[in-house]
């Protein structure tokens, strides 16, 4: 890479709890690179109520710093948001300006490597089967495991089959299926792949 002008996107894209925001915060710290959550702009938007699309258009930093924004109603409401094209569209130019500011950039989400950043340097789509998906989740949500794992199947059909930006791995993403892996594995193989294409790139 040549001076200090830094234009490096990692894409991370993948199901509800697959492991994304560890892996993403991980290769961000490692590597100096600035880490957005999108997941955590459409929990704001569904957060907010009321008209989802006035709520996307007008959201503000301080949106993101609610302390609800993490259980598992806000990522329903969010899911349901993001199936709307001008909720999606009103949040596009936030990412894009993020994705290639100076420095490097990771983002994880849905769409990441399909919509937002198709030019990024590193695509992963970490996925994971939905049984080990939901039970990650019951660990840091508790309640009931069988609520828990229909509302992450519930969430995975309606990424998947909605028609804006649907959750799908890009053509060109390396696929990390961290259902058998530890953290620290799934870690690993990220910002080594990281490592690698930071080389190519020099
Ligand atoms: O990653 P998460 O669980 O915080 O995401 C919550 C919801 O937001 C997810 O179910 C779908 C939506 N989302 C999206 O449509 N596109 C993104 N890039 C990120 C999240």
């Amino acid at each position: 890479m040549k001076g200090l002008a830094v234009i490096f996107t990692v894409a991370i894209d993948g199901p509800a709890a697959a492991g994304k925001g560890t892996i993403g915060r991980a290769v961000a710290a490692r590597f100096g690179f600035a880490h957005l959550d999108t997941g955590l702009l459409y929990r704001a938007v569904g957060a907010k109520g009321g008209d989802p699309v006035a709520a996307a258009v007008g959201l503000v930093p301080a949106d993101l710093e609610r302390g609800d924004l993490r259980s598992l109603e806000a990522g329903q409401a969010a899911s349901r948001v993001a199936v709307i094209p001008q909720v999606r569209a009103a949040l596009v130019e936030f990412q894009r300006r993020f994705a290639r500011s100076e420095g490097g950039a990771v983002l994880d989400g849905r769409d990441i490597g399909t919509v937002i950043c198709p030019e990024a340097e590193v695509k992963l789509y970490v996925t994971a089967s939905a049984e080990v998906r939901a039970h990650r989740r019951w660990l840091e949500v508790g309640g009931d495991a069988g609520r828990v794992l229909a509302e992450v199947k519930e969430r995975d059909a309606r990424d998947m089959g909605r028609s804006d930006a649907p959750l799908r791995a890009a053509e060109d993403a390396v696929v990390i299926d961290t259902s058998e892996m530890s953290v620290d594995e799934a870690v690993a193989r990220a910002i080594s792949l990281v490592a690698e294409r930071m080389e190519g790139a020099r």
